[in-house]
């Protein structure tokens, strides 16, 4: 993978640690940030070696904490929508990825720092971790998916109350909320905990991974009917070679070796 200003990647075992490398500015994200984010995501979908990513943040004070404000500062109305839709569409390409995405979140994570976070497919949080949607306090709004992703995650009332005081909750408020999966003492507990998961998951069939990412966003997209598209993804999966291996195995008592095929 390219070496990039803003991310530092290192893939170990087919899954690839991508971390948010602006630490003296909390690891904002700015423009060229999120270029670097959409390239490697590209990346990442057309790997054959990348299986899964984790995404962290550099340091111990932040995760993201948010767009980078000195750019929010110079936007005019037009441009402010294409800021909006461009960041939007980013993160739908981490939301429908094929391969699991998962988000380690060490102190702060706000703004599109936890907009970026709730793309992720999971949540781990270490237990300095502190969430917000502070944008209210600048006179916007979230605009990278947070007040849809946010809503979806934990509920009309409290994402209304979170979005509009712009007060951040802590790891264990989080947990309680359903907008993080699991709390752990420290950053690398978290980390720790996060390669478990994938770990697990990148050694199940691949199709089937990718499905079930499909047919789980499906249940929040209102022109499509989830359960359609989980027949359809079902039948899919039939069709593969993974599946003859995953029922063979079974039958023949012994672990399958799923290929992605
Ligand atoms: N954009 C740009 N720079 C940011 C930033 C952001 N979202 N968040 C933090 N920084 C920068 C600060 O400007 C500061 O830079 P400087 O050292 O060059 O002055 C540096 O990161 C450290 O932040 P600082 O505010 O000094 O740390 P703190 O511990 O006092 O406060 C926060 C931490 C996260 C509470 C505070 O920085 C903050 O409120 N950030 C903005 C959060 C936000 O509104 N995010 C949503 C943006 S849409």
């Amino acid at each position: 993978m390219a070496e990039f200003n803003n991310i530092l990647t290192e893939v170990k075992e087919g899954v690839l640690y991508l971390t948010v490398n602006r630490e003296d500015k909390m690891n904002a994200l700015n423009f060229d940030t999120l270029e670097e984010l959409k390239a490697i995501f590209d990346e990442v979908a057309d790997s054959k070696s990348i299986k899964g990513v984790i995404i962290t943040g550099a340091g111990e004070r932040a995760f993201v904490a948010g767009a980078d404000i000195s750019e929010i500062a110079e936007l005019n109305e037009v441009n402010a929508r294409k800021f909006a839709e461009n960041g939007q569409e980013i993160f739908s390409m981490i939301e429908n990825l094929h391969k699991p995405v998962i988000a380690v979140t060490n102190g702060f994570t706000l703004g599109g720092g936890c907009e970026l976070a709730m793309a992720c497919h999971m949540r781990i949080a270490s237990a300095n971790a502190k969430f917000g949607q502070p944008e209210v306090n600048l006179g916007i709004i979230p605009g990278y998916g947070g007040t849809q992703r946010l809503t979806i995650l934990i509920g009309r009332g409290k994402a209304n109350e979170l979005m509009m005081t712009g007060e951040m909750i802590d790891a264990n408020e989080a947990l309680t909320l359903g907008l993080v999966n699991h709390v752990l003492p420290t950053k690398a507990d978290a980390i720790s905990k996060a390669e478990e998961i994938i770990e697990k998951i990148i050694s199940k069939a691949p199709l089937a991974i990718g499905m079930i990412i499909d047919c789980v966003n499906a249940a929040f997209l209102s022109d499509e009917n989830g359960f359609q598209t989980e027949a359809n993804c079902f039948a899919r999966c039939v069709k593969s070679g993974d599946y003859k291996e995953g029922t063979t195995a079974f039958l023949e008592k012994r672990k399958p070796n799923f290929r992605g095929e």
